[in-house]
């Protein structure tokens, strides 16, 4: 409903997307955008929080970008930036100062960056750092972790949300692959585990062949999970015990949990990470950075290419996202989320809802019928998805856009009003899915 009690309609979308199946396969160009309630929608642009769709409707933006845009939709400076640097020419095959000053900023800005390299999404410079440490250890095996996404390439794309009926025992998971048509022996090098278990960790590594930890360090595509206390610790403390090195992966939580990401707010600095998402508001943007000795070896042997590294205009929206990322946005957009995660959770009670809402000020999540915080990825997947998917798609029909598998992304542009407007829209929807049960 929108706000005069009308119910949102989507067909235009529908229309679109049905029309434009012709060319693009299912009508979207990635499998994230595809099969929501309601069916994928086409917008005609953004505007801070908000985006307009097809139909007409201002929605309020919880997707963010899937966590990319931290500023909203439209922040001035970062768009000014691109547009002064594109008059410069598009791409030189070369260096550009603006890529110098980009560099320094985040290895001023991330604990772990003492060198870096640029690419343009996370799931490349995932495998840039899985060929790093290989290289320096000279080892073969990754660990990765139930429930955690590190992009969508075969070595990589396994157990990131596989069905409890297939995830085999919680101390010793079957490995899942996630997509037809994956090379099935690209995961043979792969270890998975569950996160958050320091013992199970330090009996893999104990083994003496593990290259490299991978890991979200905190749990954000299932949930919104931090670490237990002294896991990240405990697991930097065995990897240097056992030769592997500890690899963060802060697409999602850099510039997100803190201006220094995970590590930063933890106090635990791996030994390499990887970046996307939020470090340049939603251009593609992608880094990997970490200890000079590590990183160099790009320098020394280690293959990393890309045509479109380190362009010049998205580098440009990298330092103007950087420049706007002060303690105070950090400290006035916290407010309004924790204000929106705590308005959340009240509601649901009031409302007779069981659910548990939890996370950062930034990124939260909501699970349904959960009586715990969920620690891991099995107490993610016990969360009742269906009743939670009616009630994303409740709030879609009352102009508010949440993710369905229950994260909140919340940026700058995320102001007292709009929290407000966006609690109405949940009371409306609690009791629409109450109603229905
Ligand atoms: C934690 C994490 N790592 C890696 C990726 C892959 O990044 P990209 O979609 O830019 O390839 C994602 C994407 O959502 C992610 O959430």
């Amino acid at each position: 409903m929108a706000t005069n009690g009308t119910e949102l309609s989507f067909a235009e979308s529908a229309r679109q997307i049905a029309e434009n199946a012709r060319y693009i396969a299912g009508g979207a160009n990635s499998n994230f955008r595809l099969g929501m309630a309601g069916g994928p929608l086409v917008f005609e642009r953004g505007e801070g929080p908000y985006l307009h769709d097809a139909d007409g409707n201002r929605l309020i933006d919880y997707y963010c970008a899937m966590g990319a845009t931290v500023l909203g939709h439209t922040p001035g400076p970062v768009l000014e930036a691109v547009r002064k640097q594109s008059e410069k020419g598009i791409l030189y095959a070369g260096q550009a100062p603006i890529e110098y000053e980009a560099a320094k900023l985040i290895c001023e800005r991330i604990p772990c960056a003492e060198r870096l390299r640029f690419g343009s999404s996370g799931s490349e410079v995932a495998q840039a750092a899985m060929r790093l440490a290989r290289a320096f250890t000279g080892r073969n095996s990754i660990v990765k972790f139930e429930g955690h996404y590190h992009g969508w390439f075969d070595n990589i794309l396994w157990s990131t949300a596989p069905g409890l009926n297939a995830a085999g025992p919680e101390d010793a998971p079957t490995p899942v692959i996630g997509s037809k048509g994956q090379d099935p022996a690209a995961g043979e090098g792969l270890s998975i585990l569950g996160w958050n278990d320091l013992a199970v960790l330090e009996a893999r590594l104990a083994k003496g062949d593990v290259a490299a930890v991978l890991m979200e360090p905190a749990m954000c595509n299932q949930g919104a999970i931090a670490p237990a206390p002294g896991y990240l610790e405990g697991a930097l403390a065995a990897c240097r015990k056992h030769g592997a090195l500890l690899i963060f992966d802060e697409v999602i939580t850099g510039f997100r949990l803190a201006r220094g990401g995970a590590q930063e707010r933890f106090g635990v600095t791996p030994d390499l990470c990887i970046m996307a998402k939020a470090i340049a508001n939603g251009f593609p943007v992608a880094a990997i950075a970490g200890r000079a000795d590590v990183i160099d070896l790009f320098a020394d042997g280690v293959l990393h290419g890309g045509t479109f590294n380190a362009q010049p205009m998205v580098m440009a929206a990298l330092v103007a996202t950087q420049t706007m990322l002060t303690p105070e946005h950090y400290a006035r957009s916290s407010v309004n989320g924790q204000r929106l995660q705590d308005g959340i959770r009240a509601i649901l009670a009031e409302e007779g809802i069981k659910a548990q809402v939890g996370g950062f000020p930034l990124m939260f999540h909501v699970a349904f019928g959960l009586d715990q915080p969920a620690r891991n990825y099995r107490d993610v997947a016990r969360a009742d998805k269906a009743t939670y998917v009616r009630f994303a798609h409740a709030l879609l029909k009352r102009g508010v856009r949440a993710l369905e598998r229950g994260a909140w992304f919340v940026s700058s542009e995320h102001d007292a009003g709009v929290v407000d407007a966006t609690l109405e829209a949940v009371r409306g929807a609690a009791r629409e899915v109450k109603a229905a049960a």
